[in-house]
């Protein structure tokens, strides 16, 4: 599929939840954020449905976002359903990684390619205030048990206040350089004001060679991160909210003012 900026469309990212065992600042306020009703959710059938179809038109990269993907009950089984689809050719899964430990094993047999892991310190309390109470062990048994399974490469994702030069930042690429880990920077964004960058070692917020559509868990399909143009999937037909989505896929974001990192998934 090519946008009308002749842009090839082949990157599809899901978030099959809106829920979250954490509470990054950046990403969600405290009390959390109001909640998707169990029937607005796409059913896995649902979601493997407009995978075939967007596969079909030309997606062949997949990612799994949330909130936070591993939360979401049944999730071997989706990971299992869609890396049956033939024609995907890479299939990755960004998480918080607190309930690696105990999953990575199981997605990997389910047929998932890769995995992005969100790390911003090496600082334990810092950890735990940036999340609001998650435990950073958990992570890094996470991280292990991830190379453990034979997932390869390994990203972490860190969100930066300025850039990589900061002292978190520092710390956790040197993390990552000892233990084989890729690092991708990824610069604090503010949806309703805007503000958006380049991601250092990543592809991500450069409009001009953009490449991808997102589906929310609720089934939007939203042709920009910042943006507030959605498709709705069950209202118009999985063939139409595509076409539409591509044909309206703006030349560049400006704001979004309705949606939250929470329930787009970055
Ligand atoms: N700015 C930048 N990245 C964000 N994420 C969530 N909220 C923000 C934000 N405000 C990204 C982080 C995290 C992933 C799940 O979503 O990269 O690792
Ligand atoms: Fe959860 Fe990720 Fe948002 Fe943190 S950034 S609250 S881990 S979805």
């Amino acid at each position: 599929m090519f946008d009308s900026y002749n842009r090839r469309i082949n990157y599809l990212r899901i978030s099959v939840t809106d829920r979250c065992n954490l509470r990054c600042t950046y990403c969600m306020p405290e009390e959390g954020v109001a909640l998707l009703k169990h029937k607005d959710i796409l059913s896995f059938e649902e979601i493997k449905e407009i995978v075939q179809v967007a596969v079909s038109y030309g997606i062949d990269k997949i990612r799994l976002t949330g909130g936070e993907p591993l939360v979401r009950k049944g999730i071997l089984d989706l990971v299992k359903m869609i890396s049956t689809i033939k024609g995907i050719k890479d299939f990755g899964m960004t998480t918080n990684g607190i309930f690696l430990e105990k999953m990575a094993m199981d997605l990997k047999s389910a047929g998932l390619h890769r995995i992005n892991i969100s790390l911003d310190t090496l600082d334990p309390e810092k950890y735990s205030s940036i999340s609001r109470g998650g435990d950073i062990e958990a992570v890094f048994k996470g991280i292990e048990a991830a190379k453990k399974s034979g997932f390869s490469p390994i990203k972490i994702n860190c969100v930066v206040q300025n850039s990589s030069s900061d002292q978190d930042a520092k710390e956790v690429k040197s993390f990552c350089e000892n233990n084989g880990l890729q690092i991708r920077f990824i610069k604090l964004m503010n949806l309703e004001k805007g503000i958006f960058s380049i991601v250092e070692h990543g592809e991500g917020g450069n409009c001009t060679s953009c490449n991808r559509l997102r589906l929310t868990a609720n089934g939007m399909i939203k042709p920009c991160l910042f943006s507030e143009l959605e498709y709705n999937i069950r209202r118009l037909g999985i063939e139409k909210t595509f076409e539409l989505a591509v044909g309206n896929k703006p030349a560049c974001g400006t704001t979004n003012k309705t949606n939250q990192f929470s329930n787009i998934g970055g």
